[in-house]
């Protein structure tokens, strides 16, 4: 695997060695990545995904160059294209993390890239490696992935994160996916197409009333006000499904609550005290899997495992 772009890439096999080298990081990691260099270019404003990366890199003896905001400080400014940009960072760095809002930037940039690019989001596409860290919390705190019932609420025809977790869900086995959103912002065709082929069976709802009752997973979306025409096209969705103690009550005391972050008002600051509230440990995986990843990808020799 040379660029990262869509989860779909990622076997079965795949996960199970970047998980286990995840594990591993959790208790040593020595410096494999010493002397390498990471670029990140963000098109789009992070929090979490650039500094969990750039730190990830830092963690394991790498270094990092860095755009925090390309948009406005690269030469993009002045008119330079994606491709170029990335013709230019390749001969600086040994592997580029992209973030941009053009869905398909990130194929557009490894068509011409040197270097490994890891997609850190093309706007509403895909965002693979929180897709991979998002299945790492759902083994870790449920402690298998088969056999989950998972609800994906919200934003789910613009969240990413969603796009890719369904992805790679598809491989498990005996997967049940709730999709809770309002029908003009429900799961894409293509994701649906792709269930289907992969058996993985799922369902369409405009609320969530007994799906809360069941789910091992909720997983909790912003509504993505950065795709919306308008403001006011946005306001018609905000604040849907507002999940409060009154509704984590109803949850299995075993569930657990997901959400890539940033939360606008999806989640009320009291559930961040209750045993279900997974969505700061899974923060924390994701530097785990990030720090995992980049070993996967940079020191391949080592990495090897077949
Ligand atoms: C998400 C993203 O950028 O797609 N954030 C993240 O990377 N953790 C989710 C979002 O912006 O809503």
């Amino acid at each position: 695997m040379e660029h990262v772009i869509d989860s779909k890439q990622f076997s079965k096999e795949t996960i199970k060695y970047i998980f286990n080298t995840a594990d591993s990081f959790s208790k040593s990691r020595g410096e494999p990545l010493r002397g390498k260099i990471m670029a990140s270019i963000f098109f789009e404003p992070s929090t979490r995904t650039r500094f969990s990366f750039e730190s990830a890199m830092i963690r394991l003896g790498g270094q990092v160059v860095s755009s925090e905001n390309a948009r406005d400080s690269s030469s993009s400014v002045k008119g330079e294209t994606l491709e170029d940009t990335i013709r230019v960072i390749h001969n600086y760095a040994d592997i580029i993390v992209l973030r941009h809002p053009d869905q398909g930037a990130a194929k557009r940039a490894a068509a011409v890239s040197r270097v490994p690019i890891i997609n850190a989001g093309d706007g509403a596409g895909q965002h693979p490696s929180q897709g991979l860290l998002d299945l790492y919390t759902i083994k870790k705190e449920c402690g298998k992935i088969d056999g989950i019932h998972i609800a994906f609420v919200g934003d789910l025809k613009n969240s990413r994160t969603v796009h890719s977790l369904t992805y790679l869900l598809g491989q498990y086995k005996n997967i049940f996916i709730s999709f809770v959103a309002p029908k003009a912002l429900q799961i894409g065709p293509d994701i649906k197409e792709y269930l289907l082929r992969h058996k993985v069976k799922y369902e369409e709802r405009d609320q969530w009333w007994g799906v809360l009752e069941k789910a091992d997973v909720i997983y909790q979306t912003r509504v993505q006000k950065e795709r919306f025409a308008s403001l006011r096209e946005y306001s018609m969705f905000k604040g849907r499904y507002i999940l409060t103690k009154h509704e984590v009550l109803k949850m299995k005391k075993s569930s657990i609550i997901m959400h890539p972050f940033p939360r606008v008002d999806e989640i009320a600051v009291e559930v961040d005290a209750l045993p279900q509230a997974a969505y700061f440990r899974q923060i924390g995986y994701g530097l785990l899997v990030r720090m995992a990843l980049l070993r996967f990808l940079l020191n391949p020799t080592k990495a090897h495992h077949k």
